[in-house]
């Protein structure tokens, strides 16, 4: 059984992304900028977004973080996004996830261009990934794909069970290992919660990807033998005897699947980090892009 790293893949791929900022650079043409936007007082997103800036600063990109209240208008929010469109010094705009009620998403996503679109999230990005053109995919299933890449799993013709269907993942993911390319040609599942007996799908799956965000979800007889388990899950659960009063966990109870799995990322070091690393690799290629 093997423990998937996603902490020395990422930190790999931060060190080609920084090499080559690095010579970029030093042939006088700039370094990658990204902008991050965050919207009031999500714990969870203040920490994101801040290891998100210490990640660009450690690979010699720019970085800025836009804070604002919770109160900001749908209309400034929008206006402070084009400021960034038009802004040459900045490659990428994020705008970290979730937002305020008041706040249409949809449009949100809608107003940050396309080429700058480090998340992926733009309906024009999304239709390409679709297609099967070349676009910014979503972070998490672009380091879902690295991992399953790095430790060389087969996932053409494999059945790939995925759980869950958000936008931010489920989907993606779900389209991009169904494409005709390399490192993908899967035949692909994508169950949810309507799903009857989500176990019945998750049994047949030879990489599941659990992606529905309640915790230790997968047990050890929803997995097949020898099957590849992916876990996207990142749950806060109560937990009096650490510090914090909480524990991370996982969409899989790792100590009982890991008695099944052939191979199983784990929560925390496992998907986090290759989330991470795409952003700034989507980042360097936004900004390959406009040098050209
Ligand atoms: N919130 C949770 N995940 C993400 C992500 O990948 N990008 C953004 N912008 N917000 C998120």
């Amino acid at each position: 059984m093997t423990i998937i790293d996603g902490q020395k893949v990422a930190a790999e791929i931060k060190a080609e992304l920084k090499a080559g900022i690095s010579r970029l650079s030093a042939e006088g043409k700039g370094v990658p900028g990204l902008v991050a936007i965050l919207v009031g007082e999500n714990p969870a997103s203040k920490i994101y977004v801040k290891s998100k800036a210490n990640d660009c600063l450690e690979t010699g990109m720019r970085s800025h973080v836009e804070k604002r209240g919770s109160d900001i208008s749908e209309e400034e929010l929008l206006d402070l996004i084009d400021y960034y469109n038009h802004n040459s010094e900045y490659d990428g705009i994020l705008v970290q996830l979730p937002l305020p009620k008041h706040i249409n998403e949809d449009r949100v996503i809608k107003k940050i261009r396309p080429e700058k679109d480090v998340d992926g999230f733009h309906p024009f990005n999304v239709g390409e990934l679709v297609i099967g053109n070349e676009t910014f995919f979503p972070c998490t299933p672009a380091g879902i794909q690295e991992l399953l890449k790095y430790y060389k799993v087969q996932t053409s013709g494999k059945h790939v069970v995925v759980v869950g269907r958000s936008n931010i993942v489920g989907k993606p993911i779900a389209n991009i290992l169904v494409q005709k390319k390399e490192f993908a040609n899967a035949v692909v599942t994508v169950c949810h919660s309507a799903a009857k007996d989500i176990a019945y799908y998750t049994r047949q799956a030879d990489i599941l990807i659990a992606a529905i965000g309640q915790p230790e979800f997968i047990k050890k007889e929803m997995v097949k033998e020898g099957a590849v388990v992916i876990d996207v899950g990142i749950n806060r659960v109560e937990d009096k005897t650490k510090e914090k009063g909480y524990r991370v966990t996982g969409d899989v109870d790792f100590a009982g699947v890991s008695e099944v799995a052939s191979m199983i990322t784990p929560v925390p070091k496992g998907v986090g980090p290759m989330t991470r690393a795409m952003l700034l690799k989507n980042t360097y290629h936004a900004f390959l892009r406009k040098i050209k």
